[in-house]
């Protein structure tokens, strides 16, 4: 088991990571040798420009797609394409609710499909409708509801089966400030009970420095490992006056300034 400094072991190890989509005079490299472990309960945020590779990295961890060199372990164990975990639980990119199934449906998705019985499903359902703030809206279906409240729903189908790893994909990317500020609040909420191993996905530097122990900076398109910075901020963390701390700021200036290099890169290219 790999050891770290502070004793919790590694659960996530990429390994010289790389990913080149397509064949012959079509490819597209998309991540480059990219290498980080994840410690048990550590919640990393990777962040880089839109095409540097973060969505294939999720999708690679989760046994989705393919890996063209490198490896994934996770708990010492190779990942093998199209072989998904149960320890893992995977919130993707878009919103991703089915229209046709209410929220308590939604939710209880996972369960249903594990043949789990229904009071104890349905108790396990009302539990997290209470969590994530939705009740009242069991029996609505997702077009009535707002954005942040699918979002909720989204994350709750995932988290009722009780991943030890969870795999977040720019959850809240196309959210309103007020409302993915809500968004931080509840996932911190959680993540304090239940310090799952997550990956967190974004572009928000903000939004990394709120969540995150940990934040990989990734290069412009091939995605390779920029740099490395520890958020060092004390928990619990209360999601909106610690962006208020001259701490906060400083940290957010340094990384900003290696982040901002990779986007104005590119911008260039683009
Ligand atoms: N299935 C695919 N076939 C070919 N190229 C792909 C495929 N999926 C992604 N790519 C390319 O790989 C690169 C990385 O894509 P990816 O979706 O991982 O980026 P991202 O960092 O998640 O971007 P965003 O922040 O916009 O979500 C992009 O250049 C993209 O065009
Ligand atoms: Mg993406």
């Amino acid at each position: 088991m790999t050891e770290v400094s502070n004793g919790a072991r590694s659960r996530i190890v990429l390994n010289e990571l790389t990913k080149i989509y397509g064949s012959g005079g079509g490819q597209v490299p998309a991540v480059d040798a990219v290498s980080f472990d994840v410690r048990e309960g550590e919640f990393v945020a990777l962040i880089g420009p839109s095409g540097c590779g973060k969505s294939t990295i999720l999708n690679m961890m989760a046994g989705l797609i393919p890996i063209s060199d490198g490896e994934i372990l996770i708990d010492e164990t190779q990942v093998i394409t199209g072989t998904p975990t149960p320890k893992v639980g995977y919130v993707f990119q878009r919103d991703t609710v089915f229209p046709w199934r209410t929220v308590r449906k939604n939710i209880g998705l996972g369960l249903e499909l594990n043949r789990v019985p229904k009071a104890q499903r349905e108790a396990e359902v009302d539990r997290l409708v209470e969590r994530a703030g939705l009740g009242g809206f069991e029996d609505a279906f997702p077009i009535t509801l707002s954005g942040g409240m699918r979002q909720r729903v989204s994350l709750m189908r995932t988290l009722i089966m009780r991943p030890e790893i969870l795999l977040m994909d720019e959850p809240f990317g196309a959210l309103d400030t007020h409302t993915k500020l809500e968004m931080h609040k509840l996932l911190l909420e959680i993540w304090n009970k239940e310090k799952q191993t997550v990956v967190f996905v974004t572009h928000d530097l903000g939004e990394a420095l709120t969540l995150s122990d940990k934040i990989i900076v990734l290069s412009a398109r091939p995605g390779r490992l920029k740099e490395v910075f520890d958020v060092p901020f004390e928990r619990p963390r209360d999601a909106v006056s610690l962006r208020e701390t001259p701490e906060f700021s400083a940290l957010f200036s340094k990384i900003w300034h290696s982040l901002g290099e990779e986007f104005r890169r590119t911008s260039a290219e683009g």
